[in-house]
């Protein structure tokens, strides 16, 4: 049983996976069986850069949103090898990752980053997908809601939410992204009600209840997809290694 009072949300992140032809491939196949099934629920693709224009073209007049993995704070100017959150949205993209895990590993993103990401993906029509979550250490320490908390706060500080614009809030436990082994689904609700709580420090309830979703990301697959989705506040997924072929991303839609 889905969550009462919003649309589930599905994102699907590719990261660094599939060719652009192989994205394009999985796309069309998508876009076909989600257009038969009229489904009870609202994608989104998140395909590796290069790949944006030849997915959009797959997704332009179907229902399914077009999303990317990341975005400079930026909209224009000498910053070389980043992506302009409006040549984005120039492209049809909806949805853009801000702040995953794997970049604030890899990248060294920081939440001061973060937080000029959110503003620039906002100020260019996109909705943020901030993504927050503790670290195994952060966890085994006892930090894991503080942690949460404060990448919440710092990332949304001071941003305005204006009428009509989303944000979508992904908690994911670094230290079970791409293990295979989710974390509880009460565990989950648990750090989403956390998580609603600190979004009531910015916004009103009533901005929070229309115009934010709090999706949980993970080890999502086809067989605890459900468990995730049952109950408020978690309205929604982010999904990696179980969207990459159609078969089984296919297998984990219709368990919704
Ligand atoms: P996973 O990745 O589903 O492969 O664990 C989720 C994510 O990193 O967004």
């Amino acid at each position: 049983m889905p969550n009462a009072t919003q649309r589930l949300l599905v994102l699907a992140n590719w990261k660094m996976n599939l060719s652009i032809d192989e994205s394009v491939t999985l796309a069309r196949a998508l876009t076909r069986a989600v257009a038969r099934a009229k489904p009870a629920f609202d994608l989104g693709l998140c395909p590796t850069f290069p790949a944006l224009p030849g997915v959009a073209k797959v997704l332009a007049k179907t229902k399914v949103a077009l999303g990317a993995q990341d975005i400079f704070w930026k909209p224009v100017g000498p910053f070389t090898g980043e992506v302009s959150p409006t040549v984005l949205h120039e492209l049809g993209v909806a949805y853009v990752l801000v702040g995953h895990s794997e970049r604030r590993q890899y990248q060294k993103e920081t939440d001061a980053m973060v937080h000029q990401k959110v503003q620039a993906a906002l100020a260019a029509g996109l909705a943020p997908v901030l993504c927050v979550g503790e670290t195994f250490a952060e966890r085994q320490s006892g930090q894991k809601d503080v942690v949460v908390a404060r990448q919440v706060h710092s990332a949304l500080q001071g941003v305005a939410l204006p009428h009509g614009q989303n944000l979508v809030v992904a908690y994911e436990p670094v230290w079970v992204i791409g293990s295979g082994q989710a974390v509880a689904p009460e565990e989950a609700r648990d750090t989403a009600r956390l998580i609603r709580q600190s979004l009531l420090d910015t916004f009103s309830a009533e901005v929070v209840s229309k115009q934010v979703h709090i999706i949980y990301g993970g080890s999502v697959d086809p067989t605890n997809i459900a468990t995730f989705v049952q109950q408020s506040p978690l309205a929604g997924v982010l999904v990696g290694g179980a969207s990459l072929e159609a078969k089984r991303f296919l297998a984990l839609l219709r368990q919704l």
